[in-house]
């Protein structure tokens, strides 16, 4: 069976450039209607420009596809209310919402401007909020919707001179693990993906012989199901990379219990931190009323 994608529409943010662009092209051929969004900024965020999103729109047009070019700052509020708005007013809906454009701005800790820090957690994490704060609504009156935020393995096991984008992306997870929750009695299903793909980012950080490797289309293929009609998941981060597709989780262990009638000193917790701290049997949870559960399964009263 083709998945496609026919009277769906697709909001991309960041799609003018690197995996956005490479979802843009992929789901206008399969029928989307798709807003392609882009402020044509450099990779650390300055800057901006429209014809990185017009470039897109008019090989989707060429392609005979539908899309309309977006140049709005995913990093507030009311310009990104206009992407979802622009998307009403040209095709009349939002089914479909990939939260992807990016910058880096990496540097270690100690030589970190605040400003720095706080522009990638605008861009990344709060401009993957203020998408959904406007798309939400109109996913929930029509009890339908998809989106797709995007982490990194930077954010899931952390990278040297990215705390900032490590914050960020790790707190993309924790925004998905409770919306997946809210949107789930609508029919709105949130995931997140965690690529690896050459791009002008990716660039930045990986050696040109693993950007050969990195082709975007892989990512894609996944993101392109988890917007689809097929997917029935919600709340899972998907990891691709160079045809590689696996699922990354926070799990907690099964732990220790001291019970709860005697003192537990920090000598306890000296002795046994081996125990507490092994990872075997692990489990993860799809909410957090099941990892209290746990608590309360290992300390019987
Ligand atoms: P890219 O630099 O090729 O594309 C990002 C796009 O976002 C650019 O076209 C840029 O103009 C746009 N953008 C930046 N700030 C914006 C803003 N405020 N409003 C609207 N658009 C804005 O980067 P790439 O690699 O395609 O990254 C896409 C996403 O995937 C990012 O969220 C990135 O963090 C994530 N990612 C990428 C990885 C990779 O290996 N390429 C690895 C892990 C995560």
């Amino acid at each position: 069976m083709t998945i496609r994608f026919d009277n769906r529409v697709a909001v991309i943010t960041g799609a003018g450039n690197g995996l956005g662009k490479n979802y843009a092209l992929f789901l206008a051929s399969r029928g989307a209607k798709v807003v392609v969004n882009d402020l044509g900024a450099a990779p650390d965020g300055t800057g901006q420009s429209g014809s990185p999103a017009q470039q897109v729109v008019d090989e989707i047009k060429a392609g005979g596809g539908q899309a309309v070019a977006n140049y709005d700052d995913v990093s507030k509020p009311e310009s990104t209310a206009r992407i979802i708005q622009q998307a009403l007013e040209s095709f009349g809906t939002v089914d479909i919402l990939i939260c992807n454009a990016g910058i880096l701005r990496d540097k270690t800790f100690l030589k970190m401007p605040l400003e720095d820090f706080e522009s990638v957690l605008r861009v990344h994490l709060l401009g993957t909020v203020y998408c959904c704060t406007a798309a939400f609504p109109v996913m929930k009156d029509k009890g339908y919707g998809r989106i797709i935020v995007t982490t990194s393995v930077s954010g899931l096991f952390g990278n040297f001179g990215q705390t900032n984008y490590g914050a960020a992306k790790l707190g993309i997870v924790g925004f998905m693990n409770a919306l997946k929750q809210e949107g789930h009695k609508y029919n709105i299903l949130v995931n997140c993906i965690a690529p690896l793909a050459a791009s002008r980012l990716a660039g930045t950080v990986m050696s040109e012989e693993l950007m050969q490797m990195l082709k975007p289309e892989f990512v894609t293929a996944a993101v392109a199901y988890l917007c689809s009609d097929l997917c029935q998941s919600t709340g899972d981060i998907i990891c691709a990379a160079a045809g590689w597709y696996g699922r990354a989780q926070v799990v907690q262990n099964k732990g220790v219990s001291f019970g709860m009638d005697r003192e537990v000193t920090p000598e306890m917790i000296a002795a046994r931190f081996t125990d507490i701290t092994r990872m075997d049997e692990a489990t993860g949870f799809s909410k957090s009323g099941e990892a209290t559960a746990l608590i309360r399964q290992m300390n019987p009263s």
